[in-house]
């Protein structure tokens, strides 16, 4: 084979370049001992997140979720371990230097300021001009159809409604990534599948990085990218909702991920049956 023929031929063979995910967020080997409780919290975690990627955090009540959240924010010191932010060890930064933001389950609004003015309220602690914020505030109500409500005190609205002024709140700061800790869970059940599409269509727009904690597995389902199921301070496995459906990496993702999702179905399933026989 002459030599351009054995060139062509390699080449056809070559594998397609895959595009390389840049990496967001890189936490390695994270642990938190609580010395009050004597409790190891985390212990030594480390995962990767993607940019734009939406990853949650899925696990049961006191498994270490929210521990994760505020050492990545800056909320809490960590014991051991690094996080890397671009590259960039952020372990120590100050929670200001750090461009994140954070949506908690009560909203957290301020009650005496009226949205637009909750929304533009970080702006001006940040030193922006009163014309400025406004602008960006009116602008980002309207990206997040609530502009209606501009001018309502939070206790008009809906724990909904509340809930997504509190994300346009935090996204008035253009954040690199947006943390939630569990915002649905206050919420009742309609709602929460309304907030859900919502969130969804944020990411879309804004393509923010997101990593969203819950203890519920179909909202991690709707949601995600990718989901990191925990069990008590460690992670079980990280894959998207494909993978961990087919291949559960042990008994408890099994049973507390794939078993759960397919009892919820079944269940669902006897309700169509019911109500299909009420028709007959
Ligand atoms: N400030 C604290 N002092 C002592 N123990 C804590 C503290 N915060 C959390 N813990 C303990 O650490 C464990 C993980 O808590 P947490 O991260 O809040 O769990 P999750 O968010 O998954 O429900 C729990 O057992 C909790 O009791
Ligand atoms: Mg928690």
């Amino acid at each position: 084979m002459d030599k351009q023929k054995k060139i062509e031929n390699e080449e056809s063979v070559e594998p397609e370049v895959q595009e390389e995910k840049k990496i967001k967020l890189s936490i390695r080997n994270l642990k938190k001992y609580f010395k009050e409780s004597g409790q190891l919290a985390v212990d030594n975690v480390s995962f990767d997140v993607y940019d734009g990627e939406f990853l949650s955090i899925l696990g049961h009540s006191g498994c270490g979720k929210t521990t994760i959240l505020r050492m990545i924010v800056g909320l809490l010191d960590v014991s051991e371990g690094t996080i890397l932010k671009d590259g960039k060890d952020i372990t120590f930064e100050k929670v200001s230097k750090r461009k994140m933001g954070m949506v908690f389950q009560n909203y957290a609004l301020f009650e005496n300021m009226t949205v637009i003015e909750n929304v533009e309220y970080a702006l001006k602690i940040h030193k922006e001009t009163r014309e400025k914020a406004r602008d960006v505030a009116t602008q980002l109500l309207s990206k997040m159809h609530l502009t209606k409500f501009a001018n309502k005190k939070p206790v008009d609205l809906s724990g909904g409604q509340q809930q997504r002024v509190a994300i346009a709140r935090t996204l008035a700061l253009k954040p690199d990534v947006i943390l939630f800790d569990e915002p649905m869970s206050a919420l009742d059940v309609s709602t929460r599948h309304e907030l859900c599409e919502e969130i969804k269509r944020i990411q879309k727009v804004f393509k923010t990085t997101m990593i969203y904690i819950t203890h519920d597995q179909e909202e991690a389902f709707l949601l995600s990218d990718r989901i990191m199921v925990m069990d008590t301070a460690k992670i079980s496995q990280i894959g998207t909702p494909e993978e961990i459906m087919k291949n559960p990496a042990n008994k408890f993702v099994k049973e507390f991920v794939c078993d759960n999702l397919k009892s919820k179905i079944k269940n669902l399933e006897k309700i169509v049956e019911m109500t299909n026989d009420e028709k007959d």
